[in-house]
């Protein structure tokens, strides 16, 4: 039988087995409205409050300041939308990347037919974000900066703690979309000045349709969602409980292994990039050689286009990806790699490998046995031409 080898954790991730052992009990035994009075509701209400507890625990934060949703998207849409509507007397200017994620920007399209101002930061060739262009940027009327902490598809990690620093310093709310990096490198909102950030359970080896909204207390922010008054107001829906608690297991698996878990797959990557680079000719990676995620590794290839190099790999046994899932049904270049200075026949030949708890060394050897003969095999009978 063919080997099937998963290198796609940054679209979604398997959940851990541990984690299915703790939501079991919150669908059918334990399976109360954190609303009701009666003891089937306080049970539910208490695995909450628990659960609160664990996610706030992974970025330092106060339990009642984590607000749950059903993902980063949601979160994301909640951040932009809930602080332009709340905060409109003092300003109409928010800041953003030119390298966020799509729900980030669209949703600041979106304010922009609102009457919103929206200025997009760009970034530098390792898709890095210069705080001194943030402290530039803001203006009177700022009340957001969001920027992303960790690319999800070239995986440089942002200078957050500075430009928290900054944001503080000019009284203007600062979120982060920790969509990729929570559970995966360290994450101190107070160290970081952080007043606002998203986190999403399937990114982190939890179910799917969990995620949360850290708000520091006393922030300003409309919710979206109107109700029965559900997480502190700002998000009406009875509370998905099961999934909840799968992704706080999550968080409490990945506080006790992240330091280790992150140095093996920081090998893992390094070999990865150094035997892609060394037996591919033409070959260059995209982000920053050193602050990146440790399990991304981006590529790309010239002669070559990404969508017919990921149906190869696949044919092969191996589920990689070109910019992001996300985007992958477009047939636009990722607008993150154009940022980086990126010409579209480069961008077009991107591929996104993303390792995870279960990648083994044995799975990078055969990516390195197998990728060469496939883009070999695809610059051989390709249209773009040197
Ligand atoms: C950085 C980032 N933000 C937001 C999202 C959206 O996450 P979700 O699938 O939880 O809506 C993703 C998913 O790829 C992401 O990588």
């Amino acid at each position: 039988m063919m080997k099937k080898i998963y290198l796609d954790y940054a679209a979604t991730t398997p959940v851990d087995s541990r984690v299915v052992k703790a939501m079991l009990p919150y669908f059918s035994e334990k399976f109360g409205n954190t609303m009701s009075l009666h003891s089937f509701g306080q049970e539910a209400k208490e695995a909450l409050e628990e659960s609160r507890e664990q996610v706030s625990n992974l970025m330092g934060a106060k339990s009642n300041e984590i607000i749950f949703t059903s993902s980063a998207t949601e979160s994301n849409n909640l951040v932009l939308k809930g602080v332009a509507l709340a905060d409109k007397e003092k300003g109409n200017h928010l800041i953003i990347s030119q390298i966020e994620h799509p729900c980030i920007m669209e949703s600041a399209k979106w304010l922009e037919t609102q009457g919103f101002e929206i200025t997009r930061l760009p970034v530098d060739k390792y898709g890095l974000i210069d705080p001194e262009e943030v402290k530039k940027a803001i203006k009177k009327n700022t009340i957001l900066v969001s920027i992303i902490h960790a690319s999800n598809e070239i995986g440089t990690i942002e200078p957050i703690e500075e430009i928290g620093k900054i944001c503080r310093e000019k009284r203007v709310y600062f979120h982060t979309d920790a969509a990729q990096s929570f559970g995966k490198v360290p994450i101190d909102v107070n160290k970081m000045n952080i007043d606002l950030l998203t986190a999403s359970s399937h990114k982190m080896y939890g179910p799917k349709g969990a995620a949360c909204l850290f708000v520091r207390e006393g922030t300003k922010i409309e919710p979206l969602l109107h109700g029965g008054g559900h997480e502190a107001g700002l998000r009406s829906s009875t509370v998905n409980v099961g999934a909840i608690v799968g992704f706080a297991e999550a968080c409490k698996i990945c506080k006790k292994e992240m330091e280790k878990e992150a140095q093996r797959e920081i090998k893992l990557r390094d070999k990865l990039i150094k035997g892609v680079l060394e037996k591919i000719p033409n070959s260059y990676l995209n982000g920053h050689p050193k602050k990146r995620l440790p399990n991304n590794a981006n590529f790309s290839f010239s002669f070559v286009e990404g969508e017919s190099l990921v149906i190869q790999l696949d044919l092969m046994g191996i589920a990689a990806s070109t910019g992001s899932a996300c985007s992958s049904a477009k047939l636009e270049p990722s607008h993150v790699l154009l940022a980086t200075g990126l010409k579209h026949e480069q961008a077009h030949g991107s591929l996104r490998l993303t390792l995870g708890r279960w990648t083994k060394e044995g799975d990078i050897n055969y990516l390195l046995k197998v990728l060469p003969e496939v883009i070999k095999k695809l610059r051989k009978i390709s249209a773009i031409k040197k």
